[in-house]
Order: structure tokens, then sequence, then C-alpha cells
């Protein structure tokens, strides 16, 4: 047997239990087919503001070429303290509790990375956006996901007290979502405060990705930071909020003692973010603060076009109040398999939408449909699932 051979069975072996999420692999795989309306990924279809583009050409005219200090600049962080205590009402010090990560999922690989050890749980809603998951598993800890589907996909607090106490000290950390990447649904005050009480009275991290705050429909974001602060590390970020997604700026907002320890995993994975990508954050966040409003008045219009739809088709959908997709139950009558609907769905219609079960087990005989999109696009999508359904 040659070396490379050897050495292919030489990973890490919690490596052989992650593949490429189904998301990508999907959209890879009806990609090729020509004429294809694709409303699959969760990608901004807007372009970053001018005014930000700008501040990026600019830094590097500049000559902000070089290295960041670790947590981000100095100004980024300060920029970041100021736009999360005027959106959401909690103060950080942006000294010694704001990172500038590489996207938020640097955020959230550096955060699980830090805490977890092997043979550690970590407990995560189901459907849940597949990007948690093989980041637990590298780091030898297990996933236990409570089912939301009979609570409207919002976690029940009592579920989630009676998981906790039945599991106890191996449970580590709880990872929340919310808007929700799939299902767009997100936590009003009350519910947050209902299951911050629950948290409370356990140990454990509370990760929650927060990304999807700029865009909430029908009432301002709550971030959990306010109910539990001391337990809570916040992931953010300016992919979906500033149509940022290939700058790879992110932000983990959290106390003092949690973040020095972080900041050490972060540091040993990228060093610091992309300082250009910072100049132009910084611009983001200042200038820009109110930039994602033009967006989500679109989304909104688009949510309500898509929802309107999906439901005169049959689908059954638990209205999304935040993110831009629609997550949906295939009608009975038709492939409840969703993987199965989809590739039929595609080929037939030419119409590349999500199967649920790239969110769990729990997201099967669901669709996610994407509504990051043009009106133009979302009407025609709309006219090509309609024949689908009616053939
Ligand atoms: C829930 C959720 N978290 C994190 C991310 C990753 O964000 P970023 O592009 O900033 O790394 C996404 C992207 O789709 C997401 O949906």
């Amino acid at each position: 047997m040659s070396i490379l051979s050897q050495l292919t069975n030489r990973f890490n072996p919690q490596l052989s239990k992650i593949a490429v999420s189904l998301i990508r692999q999907f959209d890879e795989q009806v990609s090729s087919i020509p004429d294809m309306l694709k409303l699959t990924l969760g990608e901004p279809d807007f372009d970053t503001p001018e005014h930000v583009k700008q501040a990026g050409i600019r830094a590097i005219e500049e000559n902000y070429t070089h290295y960041s200090g670790m947590a981000g600049l100095a100004d980024v962080r300060e920029a970041a303290a100021a736009f999360f205590k005027q959106k959401y009402g909690v103060s950080y010090n942006w000294q010694s509790e704001i990172m500038v990560t590489v996207g938020a999922t640097e955020a959230i690989s550096a955060t699980l990375l830090s805490v977890l050890s092997p043979g550690d749980e970590v407990i995560l809603p189901a459907p849940i956006y597949p990007g948690y998951e093989p980041i637990i598993t590298l780091a030898g800890a297990t996933p236990v996901y409570i089912d939301t589907r009979e609570t409207g996909f919002v976690l029940d607090p009592a579920a989630l007290d009676k998981e906790l106490q039945a599991r106890g000290k191996k449970v580590k950390a709880v990872v929340l979502n919310f808007p929700s990447n799939p299902t767009g649904v997100t936590y009003d005050e009350k519910e947050l405060a209902a299951i911050a009480e629950v948290l409370k009275k356990y140990d454990v991290f509370v990760i929650s990705d927060e990304i999807y705050s700029e865009l909430s429909y029908d009432a301002p974001h709550e971030t959990l930071a306010r109910h539990l602060r001391e337990q809570t590390i916040v992931i953010n970020g300016l992919s979906k909020s500033h149509a940022m997604t290939g700058w790879r700026i992110g932000f983990i907002f959290a106390p003092e003692e949690l973040a020095k320890e972080i900041i050490k995993t972060h540091q040993y994975l990228v060093t610091a973010a992309t300082t250009v990508s910072q100049k132009a954050a910084l611009q983001a966040l200042v200038q820009g603060i109110n930039d994602a409003d033009v967006m989500k008045e679109e989304y909104l219009a688009r949510r309500n076009f898509v929802y309107d739809k999906m439901t005169s088709f049959g689908f059954e959908v638990a209205k999304p109040s935040g993110a831009f997709y629609i997550f949906a139950k295939i009608p009975a009558g038709y492939q409840q398999d969703s993987m199965a609907f989809c590739v039929d769905l595609a080929q037939k219609s030419k119409l590349a939408i999500i199967p649920g079960v790239a969110f769990g087990p729990e997201g099967e005989g669901y669709v996610r449909i994407s509504y990051a999109a043009s009106l133009e696009q979302l009407k025609e999508a709309m006219n090509r699932l309609e024949s689908y359904m009616k053939e």
C-alpha cells in the first residue's frame, strides 16, 4: 500500500462522520441542468451597498493590508458595540467582550471548538441550520436534537428543561438560532424570557446565532443576551444584514470571562479577520446602520407573495417572521421523501429548492425555499411549482 493511501486512513476518525452539506450537494447536482431556476442558497441577491464597497476600496488604497489585532480593529469593535447597544439594547465592552471573526461561520467554529471536549453533548432544536453539527462532531461531542415540529418550530421551554435535567452534566452547550434558518421562525420577548429561565438553572454555554437579527419582520429583534447575558455567546455578522457574504465578517459578543478563552481558538484558526473587510464593516456599522431596512422591505413583500402562493398550493407553512426562507410541508398525496420530491421537481419543472432532510431527519417531508431572489424570479418559480403540483 502506498503511503498516500495509508494516509487517507489516518485522518481524525471524526472526519469520516462529516459529509459535504446536503444543501451544497443538491445545489451542485441541479446546477448543470439548463434553465434551472434556483432558490437554493441562503445568500442575499442584493449587492453590498455602494458606500460600503467604496470603504473597502479606500482601505486598500490606504494600506489597510496588514494584520489587525486578533480581536479585530479597535474602531470596528467600538462600532459593533454601538450598533448592538442601539439596535438590541445590550452593552458589551468593545475592548474585552467583542471579537471580529471570519463570518459567523468562524465564530461558530471558534466557539464550539473552545467549549467542547470529546463525550460532551450539545442540545439543538431541530430542524436546524446544518453548520453546527459537523463542528460538534469534529470536536468528538454529540448533538442531541429536540424536535420542534409540534410546537411551530419554536423550542418548548419545558422540553428543554426535561432534556437538560435528564442528561445532567453531559450537556455542555445549547445552540439556538433565530430568526431561524430554515424556518424563518423567531422568538418574542416572552418566549425568550421563558427559555432563559430554564437555561439559568444549568451551567451550560448558550450559543445564540442571531445572524438574521436585522431581518426580523413583525417586531424588532430581541436578543437572548437581554435575558441571559452571563451564559450567552451571541454570534452575529454582516453577511445577511448588509449583503456582505463574500467579505466574511462576523462577530462574537460574550462576557469577558468567556471571550478571553474563545479568542485563543480564534487566533490559532485565523489570526484575525481580513483587515480590508473590517474597514468595509466599519462603514456598514456606522454609516450603514440602517442599510438592512431597504432590503427588509423587499424581503417582506417576497415573503408575503411566496407564503400566499405556497399555502394556496396546499403546502402547510409556519409563517416566517424573519430571515428569507419558507419552510413548507409537502402536501399529502405527493412524494413525501423530500429529496425525491426536490429531484423530481428539478428534473420536470426546472425549479431547485432544498429538501427539508438537509436540516436533519426532523426536516423530512418539508422543503425550504430561499426567497432571496427577485420578485420576478419568484413569480416564475411559483408558476413552475404550480404546474408541477397540478400535473
Ligand atoms: C443560521 C446561520 N448561521 C451562520 C451562517 C453563516 O454565516 P456567514 O456567511 O457569516 O459565515 C448562515 C449562512 O447561511 C446561517 O444561515
